[in-house]
């Protein structure tokens, strides 16, 4: 939701900083601004616009000072401008913060303050929080009592850092609900709101939870709660390398992550597939292994794309292991009071591991007694702290905003995790070998669809400029084609839904002209045949038909304008195969339109806030 970097060492802050934000700006790219205390004094420099227009417009070189803060910003509370960039200070101008989150009660705390006769430059919530510890520091004349202070009125979510010229040798951080992570360096540490802003620097990271605070300095940090606990704070190794989050050569993150994903499919499952024996270890599940041999249901909770692929895990988990499950927007299911007994296992599946409305989901569920497991790619981030149990996806760093790798990394982990349930629950051997097997040659297969991303970059060329799409799919493949529409809209802009394929002919079918491009998701399985009468209803009006079909298909030529070759795979795993070429067809469509692949307009890649 947006990109914090703090540093306190010998060197010069500001090139570092300013590394480490571009490092983070997947994060949120509206505005951005780095703060400096030097000499007594404390500069600020911030404006809208990427980090690299804050570059073009201040030399930072010019800006001195071994303390010092930066952020870029994905606004909640006021446009993107140069004054409701952060970082923000109190009134003196002599305390400087930047915060991630939404404070929720702030016009309250506003108008407190307003009626004391204090001022404000912008229309942010962070900037009341500002202006607040800088009237408290006033009475109390300690700015980490005021920054506790402060924090112990506030409601919603933040992670702030906080430096003063009051104490120019020390920087304040701390957290509720927004990620933040310290850099323990030789003489040096940095605080930051993920582990890439970091590496470049240390490796040796300290995880703050929640309602937790640290002080650091150039000697040494010390971690407290925000009601002024002391904490153990664990030193942690960061779990990936710095090239991966580079671009390796490739003209955007997202089209990397693409081809990276016979790889990381392969790391997803490499370790944990028993294949001889046609089962799965998962290790991360021993604790509640008998929770869910007994669980009565399985509610599987996210949001986006992760929402996606748990729709795909229903349909894998009540085949392989006939257990009811049910899938639910988070944002939905934390505020509907949802009926949870102890038998239910809720699964709350996520990239980041940081989602606001799927953090307070499993925090939901663990209040009403239901046994919590995460699948999450970010290592040691918030939701893996606070489940009872989970399945890493490895994946590795997912820098595009648009998921991709992730979200095949979060389809091969809820395969396993259906035959992991299906085997205790009846699943023969023979038919988890079978399954176990086909799994083991996926990689391969997303291989040989990326070496035809040809066939996909002309078709994108033809649609580049249509103005809507349709992607229709059935069973396993409705949330393949809800996640294909959902790539093509958020990085081309172009307005795109996803369908079940029978359920077109209710309404949607309206829609269709010769202007309409369909996508149709068209495995060889069982309902194939229903699926090409859809085909034909859309040729009935003169709808053009862009199928994803198999290598043995030798009918779908008959019927489809295009037709985008997969290799035939089980049905189950249909889906993982298929959006390969939508994730590229997005990709493309995209670059054509000459939009911000990596970066699209309005978006985050972690959305922290509600
Ligand atoms: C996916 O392309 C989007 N960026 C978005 O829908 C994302 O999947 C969603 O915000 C959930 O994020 P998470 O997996 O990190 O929880
Ligand atoms: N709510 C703050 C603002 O709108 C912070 C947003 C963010 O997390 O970037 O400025």
């Amino acid at each position: 939701m947006c990109g914090i970097v703090g540093y306190i060492g010998t060197k010069q802050a500001a090139p570092l900083i300013v590394q480490g934000l571009k490092r983070l700006e997947y994060r949120g790219y509206d505005s951005a601004g780095v703060c400096l205390l030097a000499d007594g004094g404390i500069r600020i420099e911030k404006k809208a616009g990427r980090v690299m227009d804050l570059e073009r417009a201040v030399d930072m070189d010019q800006l001195h000072g071994t303390v010092g803060v930066g952020h870029t910003r994905w606004a909640t509370h006021g446009v993107p401008n140069d004054a409701n960039a952060h970082p923000h200070t109190d009134q003196s101008g002599t305390i400087a913060l930047v915060h991630n989150g939404i404070i929720e009660n702030y016009l309250t705390i506003k108008k407190k303050l307003l009626n004391a006769g204090y001022t404000f430059r912008s229309d942010t919530d962070s900037e009341v929080l500002a202006v607040f510890i800088g009237m408290l520091y006033e009475t109390l004349q300690d700015l980490e009592q005021a920054v506790r202070t402060a924090l112990a009125e506030v409601e919603g979510t933040f992670g702030i850092v906080v430096i003063s010229t009051h104490d120019p040798d020390m920087i304040i951080a701390a957290r509720r609900g927004s990620p933040l992570i310290l850099g323990i360096g030789n003489g040096e540490y940095l605080v930051a709101s993920d582990a890439a802003a970091v590496i470049a620097h240390t490796r040796q990271v300290v995880y703050l939870n929640e309602n937790e605070m640290a002080i650091l300095r150039r000697d040494g940090f010390q971690t407290k709660t925000i009601a002024n606990i002391d904490t153990h704070s664990v030193v942690e190794e960061i779990a990936f390398e710095l090239e991966q989050i580079e671009k390796g050569g490739f003209e955007h993150f997202m089209l990397k992550e693409i081809y990276e994903q016979p790889i990381t499919f392969r790391d997803g499952f490499r370790g944990r597939l028993q294949t001889e024996e046609g089962t799965v270890k998962l290790g991360g599940l021993a604790t509640v292994r008998e929770k869910l041999q007994s669980a009565k249901r399985i509610i599987i909770t996210a949001c986006g794309t992760s929402w996606h692929a748990a729709l795909v895990g229903e349909y894998l988990i009540e085949a392989l292991a006939r257990v009811p499950v049910e899938v639910e927007y988070a944002s939905e299911f934390r505020y509907r009071n949802p009926i949870i007994s102890s038998d239910d296992v809720v699964i709350a599946i996520s990239q980041s591991g940081e989602t606001a409305d799927t953090l307070a989901a499993i925090r939901e569920a663990k209040l009403k007694g239901a046994t919590v497991i995460g699948m999450v790619n970010v290592v040691g981030s918030t939701i893996a702290r606070e489940t009872d149990a989970g399945v890493y996806l490895h994946a590795g760093p997912e820098i595009g905003v648009a998921s991709t790798k992730a979200f095949t990394s979060q389809l091969c982990v809820l395969t396993q995790f259906a035959l992991y349930m299906g085997r205790m629950r009846g699943l023969s051997a023979e038919e988890g070998k079978r399954i176990a097997q086909e799994l083991e040659r996926i990689p391969e297969y997303i291989s040989m669809i990326l070496e035809r991303a040809d066939d996909v970059k002309a078709i994108a060329h033809a649609y580049a400029h249509a103005s809507n799409f349709l992607y229709l799919g059935r069973g396993y493949n409705f949330p393949a084609a809800l996640e294909g529409a959902l790539k093509l809209k958020e990085i081309s802009y172009i307005h795109a839904e996803g369908y079940p394929a029978a359920e077109m002919k209710h309404g949607p079918i309206a829609l269709i002209d010769e202007n309409m491009p369909v996508v149709f998701i068209a495995p060889h399985d069982e309902i194939y045949d229903k699926i090409v009468s859809n085909i034909e209803e859309v040729r009935a009006r003169n709808g053009r038909v862009i199928a994803i079909a198999d290598d043995e298909d030798t009918y779908i030529e008959n019927v489809a304008n295009h037709v985008l070759r997969v290799p035939r795979t089980l049905p189950i795993l249909t889906p993982i195969l298929a959006s390969i070429p939508l994730q590229l067809l997005a990709y493309y469509i995209a670059v054509e339109r000459g939009c911000n692949v990596d970066m699209p307009r309005n978006l985050a890649k972690s959305v922290t806030v509600e």
